[in-house]
């Protein structure tokens, strides 16, 4: 395995030496360690491989295999034995040693072990992304659209999953794919083979929430008979989803402020900081800025989180990508429906361009799949989404609420809409409002309402 690095942990210097010159000869990196203590912090550095004496000044080596495997399972670890200790290699064996070999060894032998053994873990990672791989279908493909809105997320969206950073926050109306935005990034990432957790800050009561999230020990409330352990524990190595952020309530805030900048937490009744490598991605579809302003947000776990922001457009900003997600789903339901849809007639395909989509690309999904549902032709049209079709004469149909309303806002709002909706074509908004081109250019005027420059 190329580049691969190995991990002598000796305490005779000139037996250190020997393999470790054999081992760079090899195009090995090498690390080294003389006592127990030594050799668990340099294995924090990252080692394939560890060939390590049994006999160490400061712990017997069945510690240290103990410890290593428990940072890291897949670390394999030949161990060195001297012919006394035959006892002791088989007990290694069982603690998870890939093999042992007996002193005074020779060199050759244990090159010839440690290439095996390599082989082993490459394999095992092989496997491991392949896995990875087929089991989930969130590439960055998966975020449908060539809009320069949608690229510009596509590649923060890249550039995140391949950094280091180890927090993301995602904001965005309902429906704009913040879900889907969490599980890219993950799946994308080095992390894709360790564990997504996924947690609704909104569906739980305060306690529960924090145990959920960060474990508990044993009695540490009643009902809790046994120690647990929490999503961010779980996830090590991995990622955790916080979805609506913005409902956590301020308590479990600061212990999540904690959290991110120290990489370490207490469960629930505990006094020991449990340390672990996880990414954060929170979403909201509320703003952050307001609940701070509001009081209800800690402002400097908003900063904390907004480090990496991304935000995810609604669809009527990126209307060009419609047509394509349109395509996407009826693809899509094709195959589960068992259907044969070839497209959406030029009448209605321009209706959904222009609709103004509040439900974002989960709209867009809903009424497709609806529409596939009813439809016994090939093309669906107006008819099969019921979003579109106007709502007529509603002026009979609305009552004056008792507290009664604001006129001029309820105007200036549906002015608003119908300009939206129709990308900002006066005359497809006038038509919606049943005026004249004169009269809704008459509304923009007084309302001093001006198209948003994307
Ligand atoms: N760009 C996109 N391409 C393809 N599918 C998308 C895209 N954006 C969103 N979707 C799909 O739209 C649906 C809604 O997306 P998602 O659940 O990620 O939204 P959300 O932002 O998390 O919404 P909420 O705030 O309501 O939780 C999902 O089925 C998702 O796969
Ligand atoms: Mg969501």
């Amino acid at each position: 395995m190329p580049n691969a690095t190995v991990l002598v942990v000796d305490d005779e210097p000139l037996i250190r030496w020997s393999l470790i010159n054999r081992l760079k000869e090899e195009g090995y990196r090498t690390l080294e360690a003389g006592t127990a203590g030594d050799a668990v912090a340099q294995h924090r550095e990252g080692a394939d491989l560890v060939l390590l004496d049994f006999a160490l000044p400061d712990a017997n080596g069945l510690d240290v295999l103990k410890q290593i495997k428990e940072t890291d399972p897949d670390t394999l670890v030949i161990m060195l034995t001297a012919n006394t200790e035959v006892g002791t290699a088989v007990a290694a064996m069982k603690q998870g040693a890939f093999h042992y070999a007996n002193k005074p060894f020779d060199l050759d032998e244990i090159m010839m072990l440690v290439e095996k053994a390599l082989e082993t873990t490459q394999l095992r990672r092989e496997v491991r992304t392949l896995r990875a791989r087929q089991a989930q279908p969130y590439g960055p493909e998966s975020i449908v659209g060539q809009s320069d809105a949608i690229k510009t997320v596509r590649t923060l969206l890249h550039k995140i999953s391949v950094s280091p950073a180890s927090t993301v926050l995602l904001t965005g109306e309902s429906g704009t794919g913040k879900d889907l935005a969490a599980k890219v990034v993950h799946y994308s990432s080095a992390r894709a083979a360790k564990p997504f957790m996924n947690i609704t800050c909104s569906a739980l009561p305060e306690t529960l929430l924090e145990s959920e999230l960060f474990g508990h020990e044993r009695g540490a409330f009643t009902g809790a008979d046994r120690q647990k352990r929490g999503l961010i524990e779980t996830a090590d190595g991995g990622t955790v989803f916080l979805d609506e952020i913005g409902e956590m309530v301020p308590l479990l805030q600061s212990k999540l402020l904690r959290f991110l900048e120290e990489k370490a937490f207490k469960r629930v009744g505990g006094s020991t900081d449990i340390k672990v490598d996880v990414r954060v991605i929170a979403a909201t579809n509320r703003s952050l800025e307001e609940e701070v302003k509001k009081g209800r947000f800690r402002e400097d776990l908003y900063y904390r989180l907004n480090v990496m922001a991304v935000p995810l457009p609604p669809l009527r900003d990126r209307r060009d990508d419609i047509p394509a997600l349109i395509h996407h789903y009826i693809d899509a339901f094709n195959v589960e429906f068992r259907k044969k849809i070839s497209g959406v007639a030029p009448a209605a395909l321009e209706a959904l361009h222009t609709y103004h989509w509040p439900g974002n690309v989960r709209e867009l999904r809903n009424a497709i799949e609806r529409a596939m549902l009813l439809s016994e032709s090939v093309e669906l049209n107006e008819s099969h989404f019921p979003v579109l079709s106007a709502p007529g004469d509603v002026a009979s149909g609305m009552n004056l609420p008792a507290s009664g309303i604001n006129l001029e806002a309820l105007e200036r709002s549906l002015v608003v809409q119908a300009l939206e909706r129709s990308g900002w074509n006066q005359t497809k908004a006038a038509t919606l409002l049943g005026l004249n081109r004169d009269q809704i250019r008459y509304r923009i005027e007084k309302f001093e309402l001006e198209k948003p420059q994307h």
